[in-house]
């Protein structure tokens, strides 16, 4: 079975600052780091899309069948589909809504001036 990377684990294989250079094409993942100075486009699209995902970059650019093919040559790995992209924790929400009064529980906004905007103090 292939190796499983989650997408933070890909993010940080940038290939600036002496990491690899890592991209994802269709789910897969790529180390073009012996690549770089090699790719007949050039190595600045490459490093564009260290650590990202290159799908539509890739089709784009129009590569050749003998280019699909060279792909495998640099596949590490896959995405792994386990791990969703960051997500926000609906429990990180306070237990009461932010309207109720924390003192007499009134669901009533704790107080109002005179003048109908929130007191700040
Ligand atoms: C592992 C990933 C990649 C491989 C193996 C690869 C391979 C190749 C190859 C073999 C060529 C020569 C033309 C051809 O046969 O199609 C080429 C050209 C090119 N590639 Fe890539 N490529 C990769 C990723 C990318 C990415 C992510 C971009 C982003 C835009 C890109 C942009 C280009 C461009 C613009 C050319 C045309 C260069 C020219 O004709 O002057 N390539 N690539």
């Amino acid at each position: 079975m292939s190796q499983l990377y989650d997408l933070t684990e890909v993010a940080q294989q940038n290939g600036k600052n002496g990491k690899p250079c890592w991209l994802i094409i269709k789910g897969n993942v790529y180390d073009v780091t012996k690549f770089l100075n090699e790719h007949p486009g050039g190595n600045d699209v490459l490093l564009e899309y260290g650590g990202k995902d290159a799908s539509k970059a890739f089709k784009q650019a129009g590569h050749s069948s003998d280019a699909e093919k060279d792909l495998k040559n640099y596949k590490i790995g896959e995405i792994n589909p386990a791990a969703p992209p960051i997500q926000v924790q609906p429990t990180a929400l306070p237990a009461k809504s932010p309207t109720e009064n924390p003192i007499s529980g009134d669901p009533q906004p704790a107080k109002k001036s005179s003048g109908g905007f929130l007191c700040c103090c």
